[in-house]
Formats: structure tokens, sequence, C-alpha cells
């Protein structure tokens, strides 16, 4: 805490803070834009705050696309590292080791343990979710929170459970509040993810939540629009394996009314089993 920020001023930025959804505390220094004196406000009229707004943005472009640019160069330097890393990987052990030590996912400076997979590497199913949330960073395990509760539950349902299946997410470390994972965040997990199915090897692949689905099928389209399609994860030229995107736990904890389509999407799972 700063030496002239008051006792009280202090409460008040921490309940601000809370109130914009911060739960964790990744540093004892304060950010300087929170502590920083505020900058007057600019009154103008509005066709001039316009016109400097468009000014701005026409000069700051070619800045951001430099930027843009910068970025994208980083994620495929850092997809390349992690491909290398991850193809010298012959054992689910040694993935799990090349995970633990890797340093280009910027979500392991704040996460308090990697969680990299639960359940029995021999089954033929494999989960693959989203990202560990508070439960799961505490724990080093996925899916063990209340929505890891609701998919053990929903898994029990079609006769599965961690024995009988494989449990991992596209992100081994816990994005700050469970905000949205970067692209940057994802591109550096995702060759191990692909390793990880080719050393796993399963029959089918249930594709838990949004960004597990857009990620591995690669697509665009929101979770509500691929539920319950069945789609194919190319593992190579030769192989691809089913894999069925479901609605996330967690949306079915805030929307019961969507475990009617679960339940359907569970069943065709089941299906699939018997015929794989
Ligand atoms: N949600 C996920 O997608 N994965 C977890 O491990 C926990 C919650």
């Amino acid at each position: 805490m700063s030496e002239n920020l008051t006792y009280q001023a202090a409460l008040e930025g921490l309940r601000w803070q809370l109130d914009s959804g911060a739960d964790e505390v990744v540093s004892s220094q304060a950010w300087a834009p929170l502590t920083a004196e505020p900058t007057k406000p600019r009154h103008q009229p509005f066709e001039a705050a316009v016109a400097q707004a468009q000014a701005e943005a026409q000069a700051e472009a070619p800045r951001v696309n430099k930027a843009q640019s910068a970025v994208m160069a980083s994620e495929d330097q850092l997809a390349r590292d992690a491909t290398q890393i991850a193809n010298t990987c012959n054992t689910i052990e040694e993935l799990k080791a090349a995970v633990e030590a890797f340093e280009g996912c910027p979500l392991k400076a704040t996460a308090m343990n990697t969680v990299f997979s639960d359940g029995n590497p021999e089954a033929k199913v494999m989960l693959i979710g989203e990202a560990p949330g508070a439960d799961e960073d505490r724990q080093g395990k996925p899916f063990v929170g209340v929505s890891g509760q609701l998919l053990d539950r929903m898994m029990a349902t079609i006769g599965l459970d961690r024995t009988s299946f494989y449990i991992t997410n596209i992100l081994f470390w816990r994005p700050p509040g469970n905000r949205t994972p970067t692209s940057t965040e994802v591109a550096s997990c995702l060759p191990f993810m692909k390793r990880h199915i080719e050393l796993i090897n399963p029959s089918a692949i249930m594709l838990v939540g949004g960004l597990s689905a857009k990620t591995m099928l690669n697509r665009t389209e929101g979770i509500l629009r691929q539920r319950g399609k069945w789609a194919n994860y190319q593992l190579n030229s030769e192989r691809a394996i089913p894999a069925l995107p479901i609605l996330h736990p967690a949306y079915l904890l805030r929307q019961p009314v969507a475990k009617r389509q679960a339940w359907m999407d569970l069943l065709s799972f089941q299906k699939k089993l018997e015929e794989v």
C-alpha cells in the first residue's frame, strides 16, 4: 500500500475491485493506474470530440496493426516451441512433466497449480473441458468443483466414471478470476493437447463447453449451435476420432432447463460408444 493512501481510501479501492469481480491477489504492489491521480475530464462539443476520437484512432491504427502482427508472430513462435517439446514426449508421464516445466503460457505465473488430468489413461473415452477454476487450481485436478461434481453425475447416468474416462482441459492453468483466456494462452497449450490425444488415443471424445468445441474443431460457432452434433477430430491423415460437443455443466447449473438437451447428448454419446 502506498504511504499516502489512507486506510479508508484503500478499503474503498478494495471494495471497488471486489465489485468488479477480482477474486485473487496476484501482487503485493498496487497497479499504478489504480492509485494514480485521475485525469481531469475534457469538456468539448460533441462533433469536436468525435473528430478528435477519429483522428486518434487513425493515428493509432498502424501501431495497433503492428502490435497485432507481433502478437500473432509470438503466438506462432510459442506454438512452434510447444509443439517441439510436446512431440518429444512418448508417454503421459513425460507429457505431464513437460507441461509442468513449460514456461510459455502466461497463465502459469498466476496459478497455484498445474492442472494436467484425471481419470484412466487407458479409457476409450476422453473428456476435454475448458480451463481449471478456483477449486481445480487449489487441488491440481480437473473438474473437482461444483461443475465437476455435476459432470460426474451426468457421466454416471450413462454408466461412466473416472475409472472409465480420462479427463483434461484445453488450459492447464486457471485464468485469473475465471476470465476468458486469450488466443495466446490457448495457442501455447494446444500443441500439448494434440499430443495428449495422440498418446491417449481414445475411441470417442466429449468436448465439454464452447471453448473446447471451438478450439478442438477449429470452429467459430458457439456451443448452443454445436452441441449434440457429432464431428470428427482429425488426429492425423489416417485417423479421425468422433467428437461430441456438449453443454458445460457450469452452464447447466445456471440454466437447469438445458439439462434436457444435455441428457439427449449423453444418450447420443452412449450410443456411439456401442459402435466404436
Ligand atoms: N470447468 C472446466 O472446464 N474445467 C475444469 O476443470 C473445471 C471447470
